[in-house]
This record gives structure tokens, sequence and C-alpha cells, in this order.
């Protein structure tokens, strides 16, 4: 899944040191917009922090939905709540250390006070660890795995009325929370996450995702789209459709036809003109030739994909189990850019992975440089329990060897976004205002529609608005542009089609 990134934190102090303490590399998110924080009042106050990827953030606003539903509010103030949630991730060794940091900040807060706090572990780790995390974290009152949300409130009464931990970790093959309406409470009232599917059954050998998470399943079209229209409704003018895995998304609809992901992109790019969207994560196996020509065809699908290679070399895609080859990638590579002229491709890489060789590492070094990513996640490989590497192969790559080519991983990305990014002085993109620039409240920022960070002078914009923006510098992580106007996405279609 895309960015792995601390989200969603209610705390905005806490943001700020995450934000630098976070050791994977995601400049993008340097200057991420403000967030307007809603604060949801109820009879008891519940305060949530999520870690993770996207799906955690939009999982967190299922779960501020169920307990807004029953009675629960919401607060930025851990000194205020009743009950700390912590909804955790599992992806990486150092994201579950992050997380147990936090439990232990949690713990301290909870026995100098007066008043009682309960604190709760959701999400990946809860299904990871399950009975060994009420051991080893001792004095956790609930653990819940990412199906078992609908059961928040009764877990809570139980922990509450018995004094004694509450657990659920179910994984069910069937729940989507198709029916529930996500409270944003962390939105900027412009871009919405809408997910589609849940789970993943493709066992990538290093992935702990298929444990956490269980099997795929698809939501149905209609609630998709009636999620979307709400959320055009109320002024969200970017919607990013999510799951582990989009490609495999498919639903029989009502009428009896069978609908891709291919098709539900397109329907949902049609709920309005205005509404742009976007989707991750994309499995190269499957991002066909239709999903491309739906980019192609939409104005308001943007011309970005995030398709993660993880490796440039076929033997080590066979161990990590990927299903495809180096060549399979690039050529899907070679597709995007001729039937989506300007498209800009993002990707997640692992350095290090079992066996990889010092030869390997070179063609994941030389597949970057062919495909020119405009960013990339990179990541050491972490061995994680249970999956196929950690049963079957070898974690055999010393730590410092890993370390260095990560390194250089890293300072090559930095160098092809930085002349990715020159290359875009004197163009001009349509920008998205998400609000006002982290580190100035004289600029605001948003994305074009290649996913690309833009910080401009206010002038008279507003959060919500497109402006023309011509670019007149640039770093490897942002572009500096200067506003040219007010715009609507059908007329800059309009002027491509005459142009
Ligand atoms: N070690 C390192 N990186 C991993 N990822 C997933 N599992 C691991 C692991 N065990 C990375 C992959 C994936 C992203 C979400 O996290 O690159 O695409
Ligand atoms: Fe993990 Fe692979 Fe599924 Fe992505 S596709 S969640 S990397 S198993």
């Amino acid at each position: 899944m895309e960015p792995i990134q601390d989200i969603n934190i209610l705390d905005t102090e806490l943001r700020r040191e995450r934000a630098q303490e976070n050791d994977d590399i995601d400049t993008d998110d340097l200057d991420r917009p403000k967030m307007a924080e809603h604060e949801v009042q109820g009879a008891r106050q519940v305060y949530l922090e999520t870690y993770g990827c996207q799906m955690n953030a939009s999982d967190s606003e299922i779960v501020a939905s169920v307990l807004k539903s029953n009675g629960y509010g919401l607060t930025h103030d851990v000194d205020e709540a009743d009950v700390a949630l912590v909804n955790t991730c599992a992806i990486r060794e150092n994201a579950e250390q992050k997380v147990r940091r936090r439990l232990d900040m949690l713990r301290a807060k909870k026995r100098k006070r007066d008043t009682p706090m309960m604190i709760g572990v959701l999400g990946c780790m809860a299904e990871r660890l399950r009975e060994k995390l009420l051991e080893q974290e001792k004095r956790v009152d609930l653990v819940v795995g990412p199906d078992a949300y609908r059961d928040l409130p009764r877990l809570l009464a139980e922990a509450d009325s018995t004094g004694q931990a509450a657990v659920n970790v179910q994984l069910s093959k069937e729940e989507t929370y198709a029916d529930l309406s996500p409270v944003r409470y962390d939105s900027n009232g412009i871009s919405a996450f809408v997910s589609i599917m849940r789970g993943c059954d493709n066992m990538c050998a290093f992935c702990v995702v298929p444990f956490t998470r269980g099997r795929e399943r698809s939501r149905p079209v209609s609630t998709i789209l009636r999620e979307c229209q709400e959320l055009v409704d109320q002024g969200y003018k970017e919607v990013t459709v999510l799951g582990q895995n989009v490609n495999s998304y498919h639903y029989t609809d009502d009428d009896g036809t069978d609908v891709s992901f291919a098709e539900l992109l397109d329907r949902v790019s049609q709920v309005s003109p205005e509404l742009r969207v976007r989707y991750s994560t994309s499995h190269p196996k499957d991002c066909s030739d239709e999903l491309l020509q739906v980019h192609a065809r939409r104005h308001n699908v943007c011309n970005y994909i995030h398709l993660p290679v993880q490796h440039g070399n076929t033997e080590v895609l066979d161990r990590m189990r990927r299903t495809y080859s180096r060549e399979q990638y690039l050529d899907l590579v070679e597709r995007a850019k001729a039937l989506c002229p300007g498209i800009s491709l993002s990707t997640d890489i692992i350095a290090g992975f079992c066996g990889e060789t010092e030869a390997q590492h070179q063609d994941t070094l030389s597949l970057m440089r062919e495909v020119e990513y405009d960013h990339a996640y990179m990541f050491k490989y972490s061995e994680r329990p249970d999956t196929y590497a950690a049963r079957k192969l070898d974690d055999d790559v010393p730590e410092d060897v890993k370390q260095r080519r990560l390194e250089e991983i890293i300072t090559l990305q930095r160098s092809i976004s930085e002349v990715r990014n020159a290359n875009e002085i004197g163009r001009k993109h349509t920008v998205l205002v998400e609000g006002p620039s982290k580190k100035s409240d004289a600029q605001l920022c948003g994305r074009t529609d290649t996913n690309k960070m833009v910080v401009f002078d206010c002038a008279d914009y507003e959060k919500g608005d497109y402006v023309n923006v011509r670019i007149v510098d640039a770093t490897s992580a942002t572009l500096i542009g200067e506003a040219l106007g007010r715009t609507t996405l059908q007329e800059e279609a309009e002027r491509l089609v005459v142009g």
C-alpha cells in the first residue's frame, strides 16, 4: 500500500515530531497542508491516533463513524480522553517499534492521571500479535482487528464492566463497511479516501498484509458511487479510491454485469466532471490497457499511477513472488507512457531482500534510471513473521549492506526527482488548492494532476479552487509556482482538446 507515513494523527505537535523522525524516506509529506480539525462531541471522549498507510487512515474514519453513532465523541487532546485508541501498522519491524514506544507513552500518561483512561490497539498489529499483545503490552484494555470495528462499542462496554481486556481479531470474508459513512474528522474538506476493497490474496513473499487484513473482498459499486456523490455534495474536489490491490477489484452488479476496476474508475469519474479521481495501490501484474485507456479518456482521472515495482531483477521478483518479470514491468511502463502522454509514475522499492546480490541491486538502480519515477517510497527489507520469506528464505544480506544499498537507491531517486522537477520549470499546471502551505500562511499548496506538490503565493485563492499555475522553481520534493488565475477541470480539458 502507498505512503507509509504517519497520518491522521490528531495531535499536531506529535504529527510534527513524527514527520521528523520518519525513517522511511517520504519527502512527499514535507509540504502537506495544515488539516482542519473537527472535534466531535459525545458522552465519552475518544482520542484516536493512526499509523501506517492510507488504508489505515480510511479505517480510522470508519472507527470514528462507529463510535460517533454510539454516542462517543472525538478529541484531539489525549489528556481529555476517556479512551485512547492507536490504529497500528505491522508492515515493517520499525513501524511496530514506533507503536510500542507510543503505547509506553500513553501508559505513562495513564498512570499519572486521576481519572481512568482505556488504551486500545486497533488494526494490523492487533491482528498479528493478538493475545501476545496483552501479555507483552500489559494493561492494554482493547485489541481489535481490522474487520471487527463494528464490535468496538460492545468491546468498550465489556472492558469497562469487567475490568478485563476485551479482544476481537476475527477476520471476515465479507466485511467492507460498505454501509457506513466515514467521519472525516481530520480532513482538509477537499480530498477524501474512499475504500473500495479490503484484504489481499497476493501473498508476496515479504508481506504481512494478507495475514493481518485477510482475504480480498470488493465493496458493492452502488455504495462506492453513493459515497463519492455525497463527497461532491459536501464540496470535496478529489477522491482517492483505496484498496491493497485495486486492480483486482471485481463486483457483480445488481443487473448481472461484472464490474472491473477500470469500469469502476470510469463510473467514479462520471460522478462529477470537477472531481479529481486518484487510486492506490495498483499491482503491476493486472494493470490493464483498459485501465490505461480510462486515464486517457477521462480528463478528471489523474495522469498519475503508483506502480510498486519492489525490485529491478527478475530472479529477485520471482523470489518475492511478484508474478511479473523486469521486462514485463518495463513493457507496462512503456504502454502507460504511450497511452497516457506525460503520465507521472511513482513506486515502492525494497533494498536487501533475501539473497540479493550486488549485480541484482544494480538492476534496481538501472530500472529506476529507465523508468524515471517522479517519486519513490524506499525501504530496507524487514523480515516479517509467518510470511513466505520468513519461512522459506534466508534474510542473508547484512544490515550494513542493506543500508548502503538503500542509500544508493535514495540518492539516485533524489537526483531523478530533481531533474524531473527542474524540467517542470516554465510549464503550466492545474493545481487543486489543499490549504495553506506548512511553512508559511502567506502561501498555498496543492497538487498537480500528476501528483506533484506546488507552493505558490495566496493572492485571493481558496482551498478547493482549481488554479492555473506556472512553475518558476523546483526542488526534488516541491515545485514553486506563480498563480495565473482560477480555472475548472472542464475548461482545462476543452483547452487541451482545442490545443
Ligand atoms: N520489508 C520492507 N518493506 C516492505 N514492504 C512491505 N513489506 C515489507 C517488508 N517486509 C513495502 C513494499 C510495499 C510497501 C507498502 O511496503 O514496498 O509495497
Ligand atoms: Fe502485500 Fe503484495 Fe498484497 Fe501489496 S500486493 S499488500 S505487497 S501481499
